[in-house]
């Protein structure tokens, strides 16, 4: 199975994928990253892990048709089995959706449906809420959308600030996406129409 991973921010999720694959956790093969941002900090950490880049940026295409064209065209040789996406601040059309249907991943820092969005830690922080958590789904057409594989509550207490949540809610990212890519290489993952079960986890 070969794995595309698309982000535009930090990398860390990124840099946990990797370094699930190097430890032997998940059976899949990191071939290539795609990222719309020239100054994003995944681009160096790919780098350092020796995984190819697509870099693409909107900028240079006409419209979001064009741009998801170049995309599908460059990942063409690599027959991709699935995409995860990790911090693409872009919506993908719902023709790209439909054309990966069931093997695009998306990780949420919140329990979707609650604060969708690219606020989603500071959100349910300004809400007070006792606790929010990570959502690992396939996407769909939807922002923040689509079929549930995995998620995990992270607790919220009245010490925490921004930061502190973040950097909880990261760690709690970090495993989880690696653990979701595991069922779905390991074909545990079966979806039936908005429900995911998942064999044996
Ligand atoms: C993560 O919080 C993820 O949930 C959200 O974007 C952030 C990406 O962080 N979709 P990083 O670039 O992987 O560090």
């Amino acid at each position: 199975m070969k794995l595309a991973i698309f982000a535009s921010g930090q990398g860390s999720n990124f840099s946990a994928i990797v370094k699930a694959i190097k430890d032997g956790k998940i059976k899949v093969g990191l071939v290539v990253l795609v990222c719309d941002k020239p100054e994003a900090r995944v681009i160096s950490r790919a780098k350092k892990a020796k995984t190819a880049v697509i870099l693409v940026k909107r900028e240079d295409f006409s419209g979001r048709a064009e741009f998801e064209a170049a995309i599908i065209q460059r990942l063409k040789s690599y027959k991709i089995g699935l995409i995860c996406l990790a911090g693409f601040m872009r919506m993908l059309s719902p023709g790209f959706v439909r054309k990966y249907h069931n093997r695009i991943m998306n990780i949420h820092p919140s329990l979707l449906p609650a604060f969708k969005g690219s606020h989603a830690i500071k959100d349910a922080l300004d809400a007070a809420v006792p606790f929010t958590g990570v959502t690992v789904h396939f996407v769909d057409e939807e922002m923040d959308h689509g079929p549930v594989i995995l998620q995990q509550k992270v607790r919220i207490t009245s010490k925490d600030t921004l930061a502190s949540l973040e950097k909880r809610i990261h760690s709690v990212e970090h495993k989880l996406y690696p653990r979701a890519i595991r069922f779905f290489c390991e074909g545990k993952i079966k979806v039936r129409g908005r429900k995911v079960e998942i064999s044996n986890p």
